[in-house]
């Protein structure tokens, strides 16, 4: 195969992906959807988010992170020199939990074939968990959550993953002190930039 066809293959496999996830009906959640959040941004990055699961605006417009949470790791991009435009972000589950309850390990198994074919056609070299929910799920952690595990680097079958603080969380906590959430997140994303420069 050219360089070309190749290309066009993973294009077509892309797509296969997408209209899999916009119809899956995998778990409940499908039910209460009003369309499934794939995922957006650069599919050839060296720099890939996972979220927890799309909200009500994500699941309105269909895009992750464009509500609140999204507004607030946009900027934590900007302040980072990091373009939202040039890393891939999705999240673990693809459909809106209702009442944005954290989703089950049922339904997080449901939606994981889809996560892991994003992560194999991104091929990227750092992969940022936001909070408990990709974090547990991807490392498998049963005992130390976010808390414990963010700012440090895991091996994930040769991807770099760092854990990092969700943005509702530092929604919820304000405080720009040294040691708050605010503070420890501002080092996580510039060790991140400084990975991925
Ligand atoms: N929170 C998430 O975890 N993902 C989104 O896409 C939006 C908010």
């Amino acid at each position: 195969l050219t360089e070309e066809e190749i290309k066009r293959e993973i294009d077509k496999t892309w797509t296969a992906i997408e209209e899999k996830v916009r119809k899956c009906q995998k778990c409940p959640l499908c039910e209460s959807r009003t369309q499934s959040v794939f995922g957006e941004g650069a599919k050839n990055t060296e720099l890939m988010f996972v979220g927890e699961g799309p909200g009500a605006e994500e699941d309105a417009q269909g895009l992750p992170f464009v509500g609140r949470a999204g507004q607030l790791l946009n900027q934590i991009f900007t302040a980072a020199g990091i373009k939202r435009e040039e890393v891939y972000i999705t999240n673990v589950v693809k459909c809106r939990p209702p009442q944005n309850r954290v989703p089950t390990i049922e339904e997080c198994a449901a939606c994981n074939d889809y996560l892991f074919a994003q992560i194999s056609l991104v091929q990227p070299k750092i992969l940022v968990t936001l909070g408990n929910t990709p974090t547990k799920w991807l490392l498998k952690t049963t005992h130390e959550g976010i808390t414990q595990l963010r700012g440090k680097w895991f091996d994930w079958y040769g991807i770099k993953l760092m854990p990092m603080f969700h943005p509702s969380y530092l929604l919820r906590n304000q405080s720009r002190k040294v040691g708050s959430p605010r503070h420890l997140t501002w080092q996580d994303i510039q060790e991140v930039k400084a990975q991925w420069d």
